[in-house]
């Protein structure tokens, strides 16, 4: 990880360089008010991760992993703090630039089914390379084929998301993440609901495009056992995040 030493008020502290990481997260907040009550949920986050890292963040249910998963991908604005991706300050650019950013980078599986119920497994491959970038375009098709297949799909292509089963949707979720070819991969909990050979078949794949594509991943997870084959392990506590020592 790149670090800096800074003075802070006088005590050096380690922060991370930006310009150095593809991505930093720096004192990321997120404060959530219901009627009188504020929680939160993500508490001054830090974080930077090479390109081509594998990192894992586990924690209590509502300890805050979604709400930092989805201000990394760009989905959530943060209360307060940045964050950086290859140096540029992603919360400063406006919505439309922020959507551009995030069709052109990121891969986000979400936590719960986000499949298009009117669209086909195959289609909702599709959906993502509308809104690409030029030059992202082509062999969309067989990509959408070819990732399906790879998840072990090839004889639902044209299922709707009501005719599979959850762990299917789920997979079909997986294949749709990778349609933009995206740089940062963050996937919630993309496992949760996986027979114990498709999770490991899913883990690989991971691995596979974290490895050879040096697409640069975070895996929230439940699952121990997952988290330790991370590159460097984290966890979150009541909204805070912490590394865990090797
Ligand atoms: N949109 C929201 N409005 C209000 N509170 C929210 C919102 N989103 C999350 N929270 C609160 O923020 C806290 C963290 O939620 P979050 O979904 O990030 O937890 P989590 O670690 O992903 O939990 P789980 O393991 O159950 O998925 C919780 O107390 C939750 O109730
Ligand atoms: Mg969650």
């Amino acid at each position: 990880m790149a670090l800096k030493s800074v003075e802070a008020g006088g005590t050096a502290r380690k922060e991370p360089d930006t310009k150095m990481s593809q991505v930093v997260v720096k004192d990321l907040r997120k404060s959530f008010k219901i009627d009188d009550m504020q929680i939160t949920a993500v508490d001054d986050a830090n974080l930077a991760m090479e390109k081509g890292e594998f990192i894992s963040i586990v924690g209590h249910s509502g300890s805050g992993k979604t709400t930092l998963l989805s201000m990394m991908g760009a989905i959530v604005r943060p209360t307060s703090g940045n964050l950086y991706f290859e140096g540029r300050d992603i919360f400063s650019l406006n919505d439309d630039s922020l959507s551009e950013y995030r069709a052109a980078k990121i891969g986000y599986i979400f936590q719960f089914a986000s499949l298009i119920p009117v669209l086909t497994a195959k289609e909702n491959l599709l959906l993502p390379t509308i809104f690409a970038p030029n030059g992202k375009q082509s062999g969309t098709e067989k990509r959408a084929l070819d990732y399906l297949e790879f998840v072990g799909l090839k004889d639902k292509i044209n299922a709707y998301p009501y005719q599979l089963s959850g762990g299917q949707q789920r997979r079909v979720a997986i294949a749709r993440a990778l349609m933009n070819n995206p740089e940062l991969l963050l996937a919630d909990e993309p496992t949760g609901d996986l027979d114990e050979q498709t999770e490991a078949e899913v883990m690989e794949f991971f691995r596979k495009v974290n490895r050879d594509m040096k697409i640069t991943f975070v895996l929230v997870t439940h699952n121990t056992a997952l988290a330790e084959t991370a590159g460097r392990r984290f966890r979150m506590s009541g909204g805070k995040l912490s590394e865990a020592s090797a």
